[in-house]
């Protein structure tokens, strides 16, 4: 028998009680970005430390952020690197991205904090034609268009190293997948996906029913 919890709202509640520590400068965005109509583009805190937990447990130096929003999880990642390390932000609105930029200065990692402006592919080929970038990334974070998520996912695996890991949000789109009435293009885009990554032999692979699902794939 799997034990398998039911994430009741008490229970989630509990959860966030037990654990979340946001330091201020997350705090302020968030309540920030809470009054724009498309607020709940953001990851939510727990997820945020998450990220933070696990760029750090990695001891990433270099990473790739695929949509940025205000910056949430952008200032999370940053926050986790060292001083020395780097993030890669692709993010299409020139809008958000200076949000995010002036949530990075304020907490004192805009050095970390590369953001390009643009369609993420563009922005991905031209970093794949730097010298020295290949193969050279220790974490990609995938959170943008989900129908160009296999063409991120590539390009991801291209700028990783052996052992580095490609984090993708949003892959059980709040249970759509698995609704043969849900036929939109961002739907159907995420089970092709899901599906690619399942039989991907170049990568390791767990995909965790966390928030909106994240799939984890450990570039071999
Ligand atoms: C779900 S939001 C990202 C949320 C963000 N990770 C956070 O924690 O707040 C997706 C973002 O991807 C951006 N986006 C959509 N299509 C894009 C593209 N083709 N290239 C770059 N960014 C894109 C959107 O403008 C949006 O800001």
């Amino acid at each position: 028998m799997r034990i398998q919890v039911d994430l009741s709202k008490e229970l989630q509640d509990y959860v966030t009680a037990s654990s979340l520590r946001e330091p201020q400068i997350l705090a302020e965005l968030r309540e920030y970005t809470s009054a724009l109509p498309l607020h709940l583009l953001q990851i939510s805190p727990e997820q945020g430390q998450f990220l933070r937990v696990l760029v750090s447990a990695l001891r990433v130096r270099k990473a790739v952020e695929i949509g940025v929003f205000t910056g949430y999880s952008l200032l999370c990642t940053a926050l986790a690197l060292p001083p020395t390390g780097t993030v890669v932000a692709c993010e299409i609105s020139e809008e958000w991205a200076a949000i995010a930029i002036d949530h990075c200065k304020r907490a004192g990692v805009a050095d970390r904090v590369d953001v390009r402006v643009g369609d993420a592919r563009v922005t991905l080929d031209a970093l794949l034609a730097e010298p020295g970038a290949r193969g050279s990334f220790d974490f990609v974070f995938i959170d943008a268009d989900k129908e160009n998520y296999e063409a991120y996912y590539e390009a991801g695996l291209e700028l990783l190293r052996p052992g580095g890991l490609v984090l993708v949000d949003n892959v059980l789109w709040k249970g759509a997948v698995i609704d043969d009435e849900a036929q939109d293009d961002e739907t159907r885009a995420l089970r092709a996906f899901n599906a690619k990554v399942r039989d991907d032999d170049r990568v390791d692979l767990s995909m965790l029913p966390f928030a909106d699902g994240l799939t984890f794939a450990l570039k071999r």
